[in-house]
């Protein structure tokens, strides 16, 4: 490649987090509370020091953000709100609009209040009616700071690690149930679509899924086929049928090949990710891989934002290189046909990653969890060389031009 990749004008470029991943502080979730699963503790105690996080992002040339809002401090009690908490990420979500960054929220990002949870959580009859409750409560205080709403991360990733994997709060392993859990968010999803749109008819409302393009990993193996087909369908097909949208938000790490495997008692299935270079987490790095998930999703005929993309590189070794990699394909995908107008990498900073605790790095900004100090890494700096030019260098320039830390 020799000439720049320019994208289209008005293409949105940031970074992603999660409240419980990042903001320190919060006690009253359902992860907070479990003893199964580590917790987040101060995390990178956003929560108080957005200010400087978010000029860091700034700094970088990033033009959108995606954040969470932690539900359990929005409504720590069934019905009762938290206005000082509303009031706090008022504050967070002005600094970004009155910074120049445009705004995704997302509403649920794994972690629900405690009481969400003892009343049966996703999987009670009441988990809709809760959800738009807290939904209208956020749209009425916060609504006119937010372009983007992500109702619900990944409600398919969420439906498997809570209740068929057990690895994610309540720990189940019962497929049937895990089934009704992916409906009931879709549903809530659908509900939460309607109260934004009551109160701003233009709103952007959609919902992150993770996609990951699953093949057979014996290509003439009846069962191995069979298994991927339906793990895309209902990925790609199902959820989409049965929702509304005005965007699909992508989250993409890897692709799988699935092995049907009857020693799987549970769940017969075995994801394995081989083939190239590894991240951290072992997962390949495959860019290809988001160009055939973005072009897959184009017969959806909706705006696509990417709105996770990243890899554990403790070390840094690989991370500019992956970016450009997967920005490159996602350019491909887009002078094929597909509709992207936003990239939001995971993450902006070094975070807690859920059942593995802090063992992960994720972030364009490395954070060290002892004394809190944010440093930018290399790569952030080639990142923001192209949200700043909102063009691709070729592959032969420079890429790390900035300076090695801030401060
Ligand atoms: C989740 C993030 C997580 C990331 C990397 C995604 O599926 O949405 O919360 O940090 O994976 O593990």
């Amino acid at each position: 490649m020799k000439q720049k990749l320019k994208f289209p004008e008005g293409f949105l470029w940031g970074a992603s987090t999660s409240s419980y991943q990042v903001e320190g502080g919060i006690h009253n979730n359902d992860w907070a509370v479990s003893d199964r699963v580590p917790k987040a503790g101060v995390a990178c105690d956003t929560y108080n020091r957005f200010r400087e996080d978010f000029a860091i992002a700034k700094y970088l040339h990033h033009n959108a953000h995606r954040m969470s809002l932690e539900w359990a401090r929005i409504e720590p009690e069934r019905g009762r709100f938290d206005e000082d908490a509303l009031y706090h990420y008022h504050g967070m979500l002005s600094w970004l609009r009155d910074n120049g960054l445009r705004t995704f929220v997302t509403l649920h990002h794994f972690t629900s209040p405690l009481w969400f949870a003892r009343d049966g959580g996703w999987a009670s009859p009441r988990a809709t009616e809760h959800f738009e409750r807290y939904t209208a409560k956020v749209v009425q205080s916060l609504g006119h700071l937010v372009d983007f709403w992500v109702t619900i991360n990944e409600p398919n990733v969420y439906s498997l690690c809570a209740y068929v994997i057990g690895i994610f709060p309540p720990f189940e392993k019962n497929i049937p149930k895990s089934f009704r859990v992916y409906r009931a968010m879709l549903r809530a999803h659908n509900r939460a679509y309607e109260v934004i749109h009551n109160y701003d008819r233009d709103a952007h409302v959609g919902f992150a899924q993770n996609f990951s393009w699953r093949r057979a990993e014996r290509r003439f193996n009846f069962l191995d086929r069979i298994f991927a087909s339906f793990m895309n369908w209902t990925e790609y097909h199902l959820p989409f049928r049965i929702t509304k949208n005005d965007f699909i938000g992508v989250n993409h790490y890897h692709d799988s090949h699935i092995r049907f495997s009857f020693s799987q008692a549970k769940h017969f299935v075995v994801m394995t990710r081989h083939g190239g270079q590894m991240t951290d987490r072992g997962w390949a790095m495959h860019g290809h891989a988001l160009y055939q998930v973005l072009v897959k999703l184009k017969s959806l005929g909706k705006p696509i934002y990417i709105t996770e993309n990243g890899l554990a590189d403790q070390a840094d070794k690989y991370r500019a290189n992956f970016i450009h990699d997967y920005l490159g394909h996602m350019h491909n995908a887009i002078r094929d046909g597909a509709d992207v107008r936003g990239y939001l990498h995971w993450s902006l900073l070094d975070n807690f990653e859920w059942e593995d605790g802090y063992k992960w790095k994720f972030g364009l900004v490395a954070v060290d969890f002892k004394t809190l100090k944010r440093t930018i890494r290399e790569s952030a700096f080639a990142y923001s060389h192209i949200c700043q030019d909102n063009a691709l260098p070729p592959l032969n320039l420079p890429l790390n031009k900035g300076e090695k830390e801030r401060k």
